[in-house]
């Protein structure tokens, strides 16, 4: 059978991938996208004029949605606030070093989790007649599900923005009740971060701290 041959770099090796071409193939996203969204995207703290658009941001939200989520309960919830009277509500409510960065940020998104997501799951997981079930009444669970997949949710956004071309400056200092009254009230959603949108300022970024390598906090059994 025909092979299709790939590779991959990794710490200047070259790791062979093979595949039969009876299965499709995952390409190997270039180094440069890989740069892009990993080694030089950095945690923005400035940002340039350059607006944002709706259109941007919506397109941020189509490519995120494709992240998985367990049962695709799909908790993440999302405030784009755009305007300096939007910002304005939420400024005072950020802890001191953050309040000038959503000001002066040309979005600052607040990523909320629902925890009637499973009210959803009819539509979002029909195939499980009983999946509302799991749920209901159960606060532990709906608590853990909401905010475990709520911030992978986060976490897709952010990836989804830099492969779209805009920075990030995700933030959790904040009064979390504060903002849970002011921006999602009359629901159950509460806010779990809280990330500036735009382009970034390369002046006002930080020194890279280091990560750990795989061997520190891996095992492979
Ligand atoms: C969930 C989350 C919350 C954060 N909260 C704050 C914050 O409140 N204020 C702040 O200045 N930086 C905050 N940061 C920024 C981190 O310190 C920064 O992302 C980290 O040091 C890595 O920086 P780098 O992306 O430039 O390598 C937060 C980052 C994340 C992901």
């Amino acid at each position: 059978m025909a092979v299709l041959r790939l590779a991959i770099h990794i710490d200047s090796r070259l790791i062979p991938i093979i595949r039969t071409q009876s299965k499709e193939v995952m390409s190997i996203a270039s180094d440069a996208i890989q740069d892009q969204v990993f080694r030089n995207a950095r945690t923005q703290n400035g940002f340039t004029d350059q607006a944002v658009t709706d259109a941007e941001l919506k397109a941020v939200y189509d490519l995120a949605k494709w992240g998985p989520t367990s049962m695709n309960t799909q908790p993440a919830r999302y405030q784009f606030l755009r305007t300096q009277a939007a910002k304005d509500r939420l400024v005072h409510m950020m802890s001191p070093g953050n309040q000038p960065k959503v000001a002066a940020a040309p979005v600052v998104v607040i990523i909320g989790h629902d925890l009637e997501f499973y009210e959803h799951l009819a539509a979002n997981f029909p195939h499980n007649p009983n999946a509302r079930g799991v749920f209901a009444g159960n606060d532990a669970l709906i608590q853990g599900t909401a905010f475990r997949n709520g911030t992978l949710q986060g976490a897709y956004f952010m990836i989804a923005a830099r492969m779209l071309g805009l920075d990030c400056g995700p933030m959790s200092g904040f009064d979390a009740a504060k903002v849970d009254q002011e921006f999602w009230t009359g629901s159950k959603v509460k806010t779990n971060f809280i990330c500036n949108l735009g382009h970034g300022d390369p002046s006002k970024v930080m020194g890279r701290l280091p990560r750990f390598d795989f061997d520190a906090v891996s095992k492979l059994l």
